[in-house]
């Protein structure tokens, strides 16, 4: 079995997943999962990169203690992976202890090779890319790549020696012309090197959420240098066990095979990292010049991809324009949210993310054609041979089952080539190509006429046959992209799972029992404004998502039982509302108590809130918090609390209260 590694980026913290990570994750997942049709021996690696002053501040934000902050939001990364269907194999933290000794081996490694050295930073520093930004580069004053302000760093920090490996990566690309995808992109970053390559500093010290510098523990890693040995973490390297017989005193030729863990010398270099383009620069030139360095090889293959827009500006946490995959998800299922954003960005490039497009593509590829076949090719079975596939003997098969048959097979052939080169749109088209293609076989012999002639029973018996073979093979090469509608589509078919290797048209069993039918993918009869205004689930609720919810951890594992949880509706009844804190007085003869007047947006109110232990009134003024807006009054210490405020508490400690990312007006709804 060929071993074949393949990697999303690790995800920032500082932000709930939106469709854009889900994006990643959802490609890497298509072709881990074609990768194993095909035979190969895979290793699916994704998870969350979660130091940095971002993240640390973040949670200052949040009022969370930075790990309580880390693992709730890494939770929901973790819990994409189970909604969407994701087959990871492994999830990473980079708080990890296993992380902390990679990337501090990887540091040795470099430094054992003569390539790390102290200085002083002096300059710009984008928070939100964790990129430091040469003066030269800056657009009006802001980062380049995402437009947010930078800040002025001055501080000790240690330097990698990267202008060391100017010609050794520009080599290293000549020999490996594949190894980024789309080739500009290489010619981009070819270009970049040319201009002249700066050292790096790779460590900080004015903050400490991070791994710590061996041997000089003031200074914290560069996230960057932590954040890309994760690819290594994963297999093992840094491990105590691998680390074994391993010398690490000083420079020599170290080869791979010192690195003992069984996964490394298995998945190592054999590495596909797929990242957003705006990450190529981390992965195609800072990676491979510290594995340089580190006497490892560099990976095989990056592939980069585009943006997805929304209002024509990248998707993006920062600028706000955000969708939830959620909510497309409880509209329209996990699979045709797959199928949609594969089918409508092309590798390399920027695609639209918008409701109208996915209403589109699910009534007409979907529910239509691909519906279509289905139902038809079912139902007619059933109908006609008592839910038993029938059988195509040779003499009654004609030139359209022969043409049927060359569309099969050639569509089979696409398919894999194109996932082979990552194209997955391009194996989406093909698959379609095929389906349309049984669609008019159909139409062109007409079973429901044949039917009525008992002398083309064999004619009948030969379609039938065809198109189920042609619905079999379909439901295999979607597979990747669409697990549980190829997994439905095989139940009603009454077949398992067939791999990829041997997949060819005509092999069919007659004589095979259906199972139960049922509607694949029912069209949606609503529009898309219905859609945006929907009670229950509505889409298009573009914005920021909420900060975790801080009165429930949401870490992994953290579903509610089943018997406890509450519909939509019942939750809604609760009006949770944004609110203002005007002013604020402790309550006389409590400890607990703070009386409160608060700006609700339509009115001023009083609101008695138990959470003098945690703050004084005067912090409390000015601030934004969240209310229940329609609770009945109630008299505390003699003092009518007209709503109660939402806060958080980690086993009954003290309350911390629930704050917004963003300024948002009082009276704003939560939901
Ligand atoms: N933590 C770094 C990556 C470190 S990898 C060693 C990072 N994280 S991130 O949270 O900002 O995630 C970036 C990745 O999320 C992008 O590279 C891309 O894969 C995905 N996307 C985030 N927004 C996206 C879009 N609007 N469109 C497509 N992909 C998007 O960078």
């Amino acid at each position: 079995m060929n071993p074949f590694y393949i990697t999303t980026p690790i995800y920032y913290i500082n932000a709930q997943p939106h469709v854009g990570h889900a994006y990643t994750t959802m490609v890497a997942d298509a072709i881990a999962r074609s990768r194993r049709l095909l035979g190969d021996d895979v290793f699916f690696l994704t998870g969350t990169d979660e130091h940095g002053q971002k993240v640390e501040r973040a949670a200052q934000k949040a009022g969370l203690k930075t790990e309580v902050f880390a693992e709730q939001v890494a939770g929901t990364f973790r819990q994409m992976c189970r909604d969407l269907n994701i087959s990871n194999d492994d999830f990473i933290r980079t708080t990890e202890p296993r992380h902390h000794r990679a990337s501090q081996e990887l540091w040795r490694r470099v430094a054992a090779n003569g390539d790390i050295y102290k200085g002083d930073y002096e300059g710009w520093y984008c928070t939100v890319d964790e990129i430091f930004v040469p003066e030269t580069q800056l657009v009006d004053g802001k980062c380049p790549t995402c437009g947010n302000k930078v800040e002025r760093l001055k501080e000790e920090s240690y330097y990698f020696r990267l202008s060391k490996y100017q010609q050794p990566l520009l080599d290293f690309y000549a020999k490996n012309p594949d190894f980024l995808q789309p080739a500009f992109r290489l010619n981009e970053i070819r270009t970049f090197i040319e201009a002249g390559l700066q050292d790096l500093s790779i460590s900080r010290t004015s903050f400490h959420w991070g791994i710590p510098v061996p041997d000089d523990p003031k200074h914290v890693m560069y996230v960057w240098f932590d954040a890309l040995t994760n690819y290594l973490t994963a297999l093992g390297f840094g491990s105590a066990d691998h680390r074994r017989g391993a010398d690490l005193s000083g420079p020599r030729e170290r080869k791979d095979e010192d690195l003992l863990g069984p996964r490394v010398e298995r998945y190592w270099p054999v590495v596909t990292h797929l990242v957003g383009k705006e990450i190529v620069r981390q992965h195609a030139l800072y990676w491979p010049a510290f594995l340089m360095s580190a006497h490892l090889t560099p990976p095989r293959r990056i592939i980069a991809h585009g943006w997805w827009l929304m209002g024509g500006a990248k998707m993006s946490k920062s600028i706000g324009n955000v969708a939830r995959y959620q909510d497309y998800v409880a509209v329209f299922g996990v699979d045709a949210l797959r199928y949609f954003v594969m089918r409508e960005m092309p590798l390399g490039q920027d695609a639209n993310f918008s409701d109208e497009g996915i209403l589109a593509r699910f009534n007409a590829d979907l529910a239509n054609d691909l519906g279509n076949v289905v139902s038809r090719t079912t139902t007619m079975i059933q109908r006609y041979c008592d839910c038993v596939v029938p059988a195509s003997p040779q003499e009654a098969r004609d030139d359209l089952d022969r043409s049927l048959e060359k569309s099969i097979d050639a569509a089979i052939e696409s398919v894999k080539t194109n996932f082979g080169v990552f194209q997955i749109t391009v194996a989406l088209q093909a698959t379609w190509d095929l389906i349309r293609s049984v669609n008019q076989y159909i139409v062109q012999r007409e079973p429901w006429t044949l039917a009525k002639k008992p002398e083309a029973r064999s004619k009948l018996d030969a379609t039938l046959y065809h198109a189920a073979d042609a619905l079999r093979v379909t439901a295999a090469l979607i597979d990747p992209v669409m697990p549980d509608a190829a997994e439905r589509i095989r139940r009603m078919l009454g077949l398992s799972q067939e791999q990829w290797t041997g997949l060819k048209a005509d092999t069919l069993r007659a004589g095979t029992r259906l199972g139960t039918i049922e509607p694949l993918f029912p069209r949606i009869e609503k529009t898309v404004e219905e859609l945006r205004s929907m009670d229950e689930k509505p889409i298009g609720g573009a914005g920021e998502p909420a900060v975790p919810g801080a009165t429930q951890a949401v870490g992994a594992g953290t579903t509610p039982a089943e018997d406890n949880r509450i519909s939509i509706d019942e939750f809604m009844k609760v009006e949770l509302r944004v609110a203002k804190v005007l002013e604020a007085e402790a309550v006389p003869k409590s400890r607990k108590l703070v009386k409160m007047k608060v700006d609700v947006g339509t009115e001023r109110r009083t609101i008695v809130a138990g959470i003098a232990e945690a703050y004084q009134p005067e912090q409390l003024v000015g601030r934004t918090i969240a209310i229940v807006f329609n609770l009945k009054p109630a008299k505390l210490m003699g003092i009518e609390s007209n709503g109660m405020v939402l806060a958080a508490s980690v086993d009954g400690g003290k309350p911390i209260l629930v704050a917004f990312d963003e300024p948002v007006p009082p009276g704003a709804r939560v939901r």
